[in-house]
């Protein structure tokens, strides 16, 4: 592998100071909306990656002032206001949604999270919770959090996890299509970027999945909306090190996040672990308008281009491997919903009134506790375990998010207006694999109780 090649980065491990203004104070209360314009504003330079060589686009961003309301962006901020937004999805962003590339090899492929359900039972502290909710659905999950809150409550696999159950892999939800589109492919040629990117290419279209994606839209007023895009998957399959696989998980909750200002997209978040990348709408492959992206083998971790992915653990060099499988169109089959990160209220949308709200209240994780080191199928190196705990859900992914990116609100957020060649990840001393993040940000806004 070429390490030589830019190691650059980025969310983590970068001075702050050097790149990127100080990050402001951040609000405590997501209500406080009335200084978000201009901070927004200010930081618009750091969000697009240090502002060298991009002056054009910060320029638009800082000298147009894009909270002040013109009558050019009155008709897309109506889609969004407040009393058509709460249960409309502005058409907006199903036309901007992303198609995924999933792995051609990969062997967890993505699954119905109704469907998980039936094959988990609650567990605190490694034990069984016998109770009243034998039948765990996505209509009464929210009832685990009479326990200790539901925070310690973890969604423990009824199987072995090492038999490899069938519904683990979630093979029947590979979306279909893929030889068609495959030849497709062939027969436009074999270039890679064209002629996917070219405009006026038949626009291809990716397959359906049985396994339901989720939306989330979130209306963060000033014309920013942001359509938050979930993909679950039953297992998580670590990556290696020197042959030795750490990091498995039981439910894997990985997105992207697509902002739109005043009804144009202008960014893309990927979700990697516990990190992730963003870029500029301009900057992403596309296939028509629609942003395309790739999830990797095992990890499901969203990358913007097929290849290689190395990161840094403590424990040595990994790397998550992407390429042009089988293309997933979550609009297809999705539960939509709008969400009020301000009041924690979660919507139906129009496009699927009937989706079931209740399993996005579960405050536990979506798989089983890290298992002991007395247990097997565990180990543990160089503070790496081979089984780390299942994650929780999308109500936990910083929803309320200014920056485009997740984590800490005082955590840089680059933004870059081009594509990666390869490049090295370097993550924080003392993390590991697994999806949680550090820090309270995490946690959901508003009053509710939880
Ligand atoms: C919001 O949208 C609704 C429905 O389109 C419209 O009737 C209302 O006037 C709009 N409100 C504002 C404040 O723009
Ligand atoms: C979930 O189970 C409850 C009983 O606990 C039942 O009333 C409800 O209809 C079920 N919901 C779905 C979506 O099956
Ligand atoms: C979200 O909820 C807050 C508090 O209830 C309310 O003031 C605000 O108008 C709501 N925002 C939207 C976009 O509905």
């Amino acid at each position: 592998m070429n390490l030589t090649l830019a190691i650059l980065l980025v969310l983590v491990g970068l001075s702050s100071s050097n790149v990127l203004p100080p990050s402001p104070k951040p609000l405590k209360n997501p209500t406080e909306t009335s200084s978000f314009p201009s901070w927004f504003a200010q930081r618009a330079c750091g969000w697009i990656g240090g502002c060298g060589g991009l002056q054009s686009l910060v320029e638009t961003i800082t000298s147009k002032s894009p909270f002040d309301h013109d009558d050019e962006n009155q008709e897309v901020d109506d889609q969004a206001n407040e009393t058509s937004f709460s249960t409309n999805i502005p058409s907006y962003v199903l036309d901007f949604a992303p198609l995924v590339h999933l792995y051609s090899g990969e062997k967890f492929w993505p699954c119905d999270i109704a469907e998980h359900l039936q094959h988990v039972t609650p567990n605190l502290n490694y034990t069984p919770m016998t109770s009243s909710l034998n039948n765990l659905n996505l209509t009464n999950l929210d009832q685990l959090n009479k326990y200790e809150r539901g925070r310690f409550v973890f969604l423990t696999s009824n199987d072995d996890v090492e038999a490899r159950p069938d519904w683990l892999g979630g093979e029947k939800n590979i979306p279909n299509d893929p030889e068609e589109i495959h030849s497709r492919f062939q027969k436009a040629g074999q270039g890679r970027q064209m002629p996917m990117r070219h405009e006026n290419t038949a626009q291809l279209h990716g397959g359906r999945s049985d396994a339901p994606a989720v939306l989330v839209v979130v209306n963060k007023g000033q014309g920013i909306v942001d359509a938050f895009w979930f993909f679950f998957y039953s297992y998580n399959l670590g990556n290696l090190v020197f042959n030795v696989r750490f990091g498995n998980h039981i439910g894997d909750w990985e997105h992207c996040l697509i902002r739109f200002q005043h009804g144009k997209p202008i960014s893309v978040f990927l979700s990697e672990h516990y990190f992730g990348e963003a870029y500029t709408y301009e900057a992403v492959e596309k296939i028509g308008k629609r942003p395309v992206i790739y999830s990797a083998v095992g990890t499901h971790a969203m990358y913007a281009t097929p290849g290689r992915h190395p990161y840094v653990l403590p424990l040595g060099l990994l790397h998550d491997q992407t390429d042009r499988g089988p293309l997933w169109d979550p609009t297809l089959n999705a539960h939509t919903y709008t969400y009020n990160h301000t009041s924690d209220h979660l919507r139906a949308s129009h496009l699927t009134p009937s989706a079931p709200l209740e399993w996005f209240y579960f405050n536990g994780h979506w798989g089983d506790k890290f298992y002991p080191l007395d247990d097997a199928r565990q180990y543990v190196f160089a503070g790496q375990y081979h089984y780390v705990n299942g994650p929780l859900g999308p109500r936990w992914k910083h929803l309320g998010r200014r920056k485009v990116c997740q984590g800490r609100f005082e955590d840089p957020c680059v933004v870059r207006n081009w594509l990666p060649s390869e490049r090295v990840v370097e993550v924080e001393e003392g993390e590991g694999e697994g999806e949680d993040w550090k820090g309270d940000e995490r946690d959901p806004g508003g009053d509710r109780e939880v």
